[in-house]
């Protein structure tokens, strides 16, 4: 019987849920308590569904989302998730199908990139995706850290503890409060919103993630443990910080063993990123950080005494971008000087490729298809790695991903696109 994908109908749902949830080896069950949670997440119209008669063997969704450009512009795209094809139907073509279809659709609707997290990285190098940010997971053995004792405020309890104030830091006079997840949902937001519009590689956050986040929303499928919600207040009041965590609880020989797991650090200065990670690393009990998935240049180490105390856990690839619109992706980023280039793009799909002039500089940039003989060659997908400028363009001609046809193109490259601080994405999708 020929398989056939088609957008869902409301009654689909259930089924379509349950092949997400083998798809991603979850058990093979699912309630329809969780089913009518979840409706509220899904637009019917943005997903699909393959079917083999009327079982559902494969599904693949998008939203709309916000992409923060070099620069700080949001850039609309298809952020792509909830991929799975059934173990019985998979190699035969379906997600390929269901990404040339959706990927044709973001085109049409006019969005400039498709976005998403791999599960594995083999999977979308084919359809034009490149990895444009990485993330790092560090564990901290605190006893190790080197923290200074002697930073510690007069009656901090972290005295006692032996657990002191990082070195260098500089007390601006804010403060740390305990808050609940009805807090979060109300100061998170605009938090994240303000951050978002500084640093590059980071998306919009829907209210729901920030309901599901938070336990408002529980799905029965997963064991809901109410985390700790922190935030850093500046002195003037205003929320600069926010940090969620949960503690294992774990005793050995009547010893305290107990990790602390970051689910979210989110700062807007370096006092509050100083002060959330001093708070956690100062929490009676607590001999283990670990940090969830920061930018791989995240300050933490180097607040350390003794850097070496955060190993690295996990380096890893995260968000991945496919481009579908180049001149507004390379005119919409900024650019730290002057620089021109002729960028020959090659697309399989036939979305996005073609020849274009990049006249770049600090005040804005213009670019547009051009017959003019082309600096650098290569496939779209190398664009999504560079685009946010945390890959070297020599780089990739070294490792022959990039072809240079004029001497210095790809120097001109690094310096026109690569960024000071790494691009970052903490949220998953
Ligand atoms: C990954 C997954 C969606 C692929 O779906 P599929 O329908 O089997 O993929 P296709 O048949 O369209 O495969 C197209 C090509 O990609 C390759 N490919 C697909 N998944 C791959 C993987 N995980 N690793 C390496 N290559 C993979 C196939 O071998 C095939 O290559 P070919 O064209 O050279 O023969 C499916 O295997 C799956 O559901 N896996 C478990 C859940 C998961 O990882 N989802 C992705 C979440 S981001």
């Amino acid at each position: 019987m020929a398989l056939d994908i088609r957008t869902l109908t409301a009654a689909d749902l259930p089924d379509w849920l349950l092949t997400s949830r083998i798809g991603f080896l979850g058990s093979p069950e699912i309630s329809a308590e969780e089913v009518e949670l979840r409706r509220p997440g899904i637009d019917l119209d943005r997903t699909l569904g393959a079917f083999d008669g009327d079982r559902c063997v494969g599904c693949f969704r998008s939203f709309a989302q916000e992409l923060t450009a070099v620069g700080g512009a949001p850039v609309p795209a298809t952020a792509i998730t909830n991929v799975g094809i059934l173990p019985t139907h998979r190699r035969r073509g379906l997600l390929t199908a269901m990404m040339d279809r959706e990927l044709r659709a973001a085109k049409e609707r006019g969005d400039a990139l498709a976005t998403l997290i791999s599960a594995e990285y083999p999977i979308y190098g084919r359809y034009g995706f490149g990895p444009a940010t990485w993330v790092s997971e560090w564990e901290v053995e605190i006893g190790r850290a080197g923290l200074d004792p002697g930073y510690v405020r007069p009656g901090d309890r972290a005295l006692r503890s032996g657990k002191g104030r990082f070195a260098r830091i500089t007390d601006p006079g804010g403060r740390v409060e305990l808050v609940d997840g009805a807090a979060v949902r109300e100061l998170g937001p605009v938090l994240h919103e303000r951050l978002r519009a500084e640093r590059p590689g980071m998306v919009s956050r829907s209210e729901r993630v920030w309901r599901l986040e938070t336990g408002e929303v529980r799905y029965p499928s997963t064991n809901w443990r109410e985390p700790f919600h922190a935030v850093y207040r500046a002195p003037d009041g205003t929320v600069d910080g926010l940090l969620t965590y949960s503690v294992d609880e774990r005793w050995e020989s009547k010893l305290p063993e107990n990790t602390a797991r970051v689910r979210t650090l989110l700062a807007a200065s370096p006092a509050a990123e100083q002060a959330l990670w001093h708070y956690l690393f100062s929490v009676d009990w607590v001999v283990r950080v670990a940090s969830g998935f920061r930018a791989p240049d995240d300050v933490l180490p180097l607040l350390l005494g003794d850097p070496r105390a955060a190993v690295v856990k996990t380096y890893a690839d995260w968000l991945w971008l496919r481009p579908l619109d180049v001149p507004r992706l390379l005119s919409t980023r900024t650019y730290p000087t002057e620089g021109s280039l002729v960028i020959e793009l090659h697309d399989a799909a036939g979305l996005a490729g073609g020849r274009f002039a990049l006249e770049a500089g600090p005040d804005g940039a213009s670019c547009t298809p051009t017959g003019r003989a082309a600096d650098l060659t290569m496939d779209i997908g190398e664009l999504g790695t560079l685009w946010l400028g945390d890959e070297s363009t020599s780089r990739l001609v070294g490792l022959g991903r990039v072809d240079e046809h004029r001497t210095g193109a790809a120097a001109v490259a690094d310096v026109l696109l690569r960024t000071a601080r790494r691009p970052w994405c903490p949220d998953v999708f």
